[in-house]
């Protein structure tokens, strides 16, 4: 089975050592039969080549199921390739992948704000306000003059129900509630819309405990009670900046693992960015990417009912859950001590006792 490793930029390459570490370990323990191979994307192939996303290693991603990706940077970019795609965008528009999941939780031995929570974003991920993500042609922002900037956010039935039946699958697999978040009392069209058809895909679901709650509200309730939340489904910015908060009050960014998936396919790629202020210094916590790599694997272990990967998916998250167990094995942004690299070299040896 082959995997595709996409380090990307900033302390992309860092973690990306720790995952693909962690997946021979595996590979070893399993006999999963990976084949591992890594390709330039982000500033490093804008070095090579000119694009932050080549259109061979894009063809590469069309014929390999399983790719995980690294921070893409882009605010560090020249700026000729600023206006480009950079990696996430090209990838998550080629294949469509509709479904950003990203799931936040406290965890013994990991110091966080929350007492406790348990809970999934899932982020509609096509539509909203990201302008590279709306138009077939053109993009989604522009200045009638210099001194006016403006934006466009797309909603749509269909990419509503279906962010919408993802959300209340998923719920199935859990604690069996979801929570629409949006902002319909003044977006009274577009979060009007998205919300309706929440609401009404959520009339197929009766055995699925079913709310709404208002945006800032919900900003506010994250705070005070996150455990009262099990599957959240909202639009493309309020996923995002919500995420990056559940994570937080998880213990932090590093901490924040995420898939984007259609129904064919899904990409690995944590919801932090390339933290260019800590890059290259081996502080970077490397679990986010690791949490996102595990659910890519059991993600791939369900579709294709895969026991063998199942059971290698389980025993990768129990093994990070040992390491993270120990304060001994913290890196800096958890009040820790320890290195991205030795951190890594804990889970190794986790994973294969
Ligand atoms: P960021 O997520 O990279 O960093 C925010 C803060 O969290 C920084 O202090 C950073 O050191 C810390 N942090 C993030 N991940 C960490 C980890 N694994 N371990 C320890 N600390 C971690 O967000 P920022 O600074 O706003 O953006 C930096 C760059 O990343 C920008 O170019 C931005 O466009 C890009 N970005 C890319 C994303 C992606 O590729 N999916 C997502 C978000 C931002
Ligand atoms: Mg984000």
């Amino acid at each position: 089975m082959k995997i595709l490793i996409l380090p990307g930029d900033g302390i992309g390459p860092e973690i990306t050592e720790v995952t693909t570490a962690a997946l021979e370990a595996l590979d070893s323990r399993f006999g999963l039969g990976l084949e591992l191979v890594r390709r330039d994307v982000g500033l490093a192939a804008i070095k090579a080549v000119g694009h932050p996303m080549p259109d061979d290693v894009m063809a590469e991603i069309e014929k390999t199921p399983l790719t995980v990706l690294g921070p893409a940077g882009s605010m560090e970019y020249p700026p000729e390739a600023r206006t480009l795609p950079s990696p996430s965008m090209a990838i998550r528009g080629a294949f469509d992948l509709y479904a950003n999941i990203r799931p936040s939780r406290t965890r013994p031995g990991i110091p966080s704000v929350a007492k406790e929570m348990d809970l999934v974003i899932v982020r509609e991920n096509t539509e909203g306000f990201y302008a590279a993500r709306l138009m077939h042609e053109g993009r989604g922002e522009f200045m009638p003059t210099p001194e006016m900037a403006m934006s466009l956010r797309k909603i749509t039935v269909e990419g509503s129900r279906r962010i919408a039946r993802a959300a209340f699958e998923l719920a199935r697999t859990r604690r069996r509630k979801v929570t629409v978040v949006h902002k319909a009392n003044v977006f009274r069209m577009t979060d009007g819309l998205f919300l309706s058809e929440v609401r009404s895909v959520a009339e197929d679901y009766a055995d699925i405990e079913f709310d709404d709650v208002i945006v800032d509200a919900m900003a506010a309730r994250l705070i005070r009670h996150p455990e009262t939340f099990d599957v959240v489904v909202t639009t493309n910015m309020f996923g995002d900046i919500l995420s990056d908060e559940a994570a937080e009050l998880a213990g932090g960014l590093g901490l924040g693992g995420s898939i984007n998936a259609s129904d064919e396919r899904a990409v690995a790629q944590a919801a932090h960015g390339s933290a260019p202020d800590i890059a290259g210094q081996d502080k970077a916590n490397p679990t986010a990417h690791l949490i996102s790599t595990q659910m890519l694997l059991q993600w791939t272990a369900i579709q294709g009912g895969d026991n063998q990967l199942a059971a290698a998916a389980q025993h990768m998250e129990a093994a990070l859950d040992d390491v993270l167990a120990d304060p001994a094995n913290h890196t800096p942004d958890l009040g820790g001590g320890t290195g991205t690299r030795a951190f890594g070299e804990a889970l190794a040896r986790a994973i294969a006792e």
